[in-house]
């Protein structure tokens, strides 16, 4: 074939891939570009989620152990037996919610999988998809894949009379109707580190006993909850358990973001719907990853003492944060804080998040990124999402670049 043959068929399959496009709305994410910044002017990252130090040993150790016994072929479709039971008695124990391990629990490729999975296999073409603004940016894109509406609700954002976001049920309600196949919760809640109380429960319920819609709930910081305060699953509740999809993960849990290993508990005939698609996308899941995991589980305390690692990180940013121009919002849960950066007078965050990466050198994710246009005024509240899994060293020093500023 001639040079100018290639050529030609190049730009047609192009311009054929820009018209045909599923997603022609997307582009890199938001991380992706604040990694490519922050490495650029070599700045402290407190943008994207992940830990800067290892996973417990004795989690390694299992794992391991795991590779050297076997087996090290496929897992059964639905998970390693030992993880699902683990994940049953995890569950139980926070949620007081009894899932059967063998009809009910999914070990899926990381929640990433855990929550695609789910919404292809709920959502048909022309339902609606109730978001709760900001949201994590995997919901809309796949909603649009399965030929679903993203229907989106704005949390209120801060105020004088409020510090932090809060949900309106009165609007999460008026958005659901007739055609509404799936309700998408996330809490506790990235970015903006809000959890459940009993009265936000109530509320679901209030509108679930109306109309018959699906809840799809991400609880991927499910033990990463502060203050002595209990994090509220819709699975705690029986009404809305019978209806639930809940996705977890031990990305954030047994900090190995990098292992990418989720589940999700659903009764069974949900289950069973969620399971074709997952077992078409991924088909199992890396066994001994799932041995490791389980046998560590049953013999750890490391879970339960989680949430008061994360608070004394918490604590050490916002205590941190108050020696410099950024003011920090309550956070409940979760490993990020948001900051009010409005005295460094910009107007759209991302700009603001770029200019504290190349001139302070610590980069940030900006909120309005986790809106559907990041640029509408509605979307920037000079908010900017800090990550706090990361070493004391690391924060210290993040601190001391930022109170410069
Ligand atoms: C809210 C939320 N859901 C899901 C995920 C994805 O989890 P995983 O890494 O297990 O796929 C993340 C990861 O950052 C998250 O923040």
């Amino acid at each position: 074939m001639n040079k100018h043959r290639k050529q030609q068929i190049f730009v047609n399959s192009n311009q054929t891939m820009n018209q045909h496009s599923k997603l022609p709305h997307v582009g890199d994410t938001i991380f992706s570009e604040m990694n490519a910044v922050a490495s650029e002017v070599n700045a402290i990252n407190l943008g994207q989620g992940f830990p800067d130090y290892q996973p417990d040993s004795e989690l390694l150790d299992a794992v391991c152990q795991a590779i050297q016994r076997g087996p090290n072929q496929y897992a059964p479709m639905i998970g390693v037996a030992a993880l699902r039971q683990a994940i049953a008695a995890k569950v139980l124990a926070l949620q007081g919610h009894a899932y059967d391990a063998q009809q009910e629990i999914t070990v899926t490729s990381g929640a990433t999988e855990a929550l695609s999975a789910s919404i292809l296999a709920l959502v048909h073409p022309g339902d609606d998809v109730v978001l709760i603004d900001p949201a994590y940016d995997l919901y809309a894109p796949v909603v649009t894949l399965a030929g679903g509406k993203p229907v989106r609700v704005a949390m209120r954002p801060p105020d004088a009379s409020r510090p932090g976001f809060r949900l309106d049920w009165e609007a999460i309600g008026n958005a659901i109707h007739e055609k509404t196949r799936l309700l998408i919760l996330n809490f506790p809640h990235n970015p903006t580190g809000l959890t459940l109380s009993e009265a936000d429960l109530d509320a679901l319920e209030h509108i679930a006993a109306k109309k018959p819609f699906l809840i799809l709930s991400d609880e991927a910081y499910e033990h990463i909850v502060f203050d002595g305060q209990a994090y509220f699953s819709p699975a705690s509740r029986p009404m809305l358990a019978a209806r639930c999809v809940l996705v977890s993960s031990f990305a954030k849990t047994l900090q190995i973001t990098g292992w990418k290993i989720g589940y999700c508990c659903a009764p069974a005939d949900i289950s069973k719907e969620i399971r074709k698609v997952h077992q078409y996308l991924v088909f199992s899941v890396n066994t001994p990853l799932q041995q490791g995991i389980a046998s560590f589980l049953g013999k750890t305390q490391a879970v339960q003492a989680l949430a008061a690692l994360y608070q004394r990180k918490r604590d050490r940013l916002v205590r941190g944060l108050s020696h410099t121009r950024l003011r920090p919002l309550p956070c409940a849960g979760t490993f990020f804080l948001l900051a009010d950066a409005s005295a460094l007078g910009m107007d759209q965050e991302k700009r603001t998040a770029i200019r504290l990466a190349k001139e302070a050198g610590v980069a940030t994710i900006p909120v309005s990124a986790f809106y559907a246009d990041p640029d509408a005024p509605a979307a920037n509240h000079q908010l900017l999402r800090f990550c706090f899994a990361k070493q004391d060293a690391t924060l210290d020093a993040a601190i001391e670049r930022l109170a410069k500023i």
